[in-house]
């Protein structure tokens, strides 16, 4: 049984895509074991405590600096013995010593179509912001494995989604998660769980 670490920020929409796979029996051999956010007042939080999840708060303001912060981030990361990191709207950068400590055992959900509109300072809408400035007609979402940059891992899954010609940031947001999003993020988890991935050179094998 995989045991996963759910990190998140906001809302926590795929957090709730991921138990509500588990749940419907779309991902097998995986359980949330803890989910962890940033932020106190993350939605997130409550969405795991709904589910009777062990949600924890470790937010950079407890903290006297950037590096205890990573600190008790990692330790709490180790301490729930966990084999997964889901990074699920997660706006932190996760620093090199937990990827050290996680190596390919971190993914991230991010809301384009990697290599466009990702790296620093593309999250949440301004990704959708970007895109629809550019003009580009098809957008989506991409999973894959964290390293030490930003955006820069692995690709495992990625699912396109057509551009309407009167998508604000809002609307094509809501379209990426729903079309692409809480598809692919529990659908990779599922690979994982059942040992179907695997990465040779940077690039992902899915042996389905
Ligand atoms: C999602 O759209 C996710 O792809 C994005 O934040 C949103 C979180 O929503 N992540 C990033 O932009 C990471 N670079 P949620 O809290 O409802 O899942």
């Amino acid at each position: 049984m995989l045991k996963i670490a759910v990190l998140v920020s906001g809302g926590g929409t795929n957090l709730q895509a991921i138990l509500d796979a588990i749940d419907s029996g779309k991902i097998t051999n995986a359980e949330v074991k803890i989910v962890i956010s940033n932020n106190p007042n993350a939605y997130a939080l409550k969405r795991a405590e709904n589910h009777e999840i062990e949600a924890v708060c470790i937010s950079p303001k407890q903290f006297g600096n950037r590096e205890e912060f990573h600190k008790a981030l990692l330790e709490k990361l180790l301490e729930s013995k966990v084999d997964l990191v889901v990074l699920a709207g997660f706006l932190v950068a996760i620093p090199p010593a937990i990827v050290d400590a996680f190596p390919n055992k971190i993914i991230n959900i991010h809301p384009s179509l990697i290599p466009s509109f990702c790296g620093v300072g593309y999250y949440g809408l301004h990704v959708h912001e970007a895109a629809l400035k550019r003009g580009v007609k098809v957008t989506g979402a991409t999973v894959h494995f964290v390293d030490k940059g930003t955006d820069t891992g692995p690709i495992i899954l990625q699912k396109a989604v057509k551009i309407e010609p009167d998508d604000t940031p809002e609307s094509l947001q809501r379209s990426v998660m729903e079309k692409a999003e809480w598809k692919i993020l529990p659908k990779a988890i599922n690979l994982i769980a059942n040992d179907k991935i695997t990465v040779t050179d940077g690039i992902v094998t899915v042996n389905d």
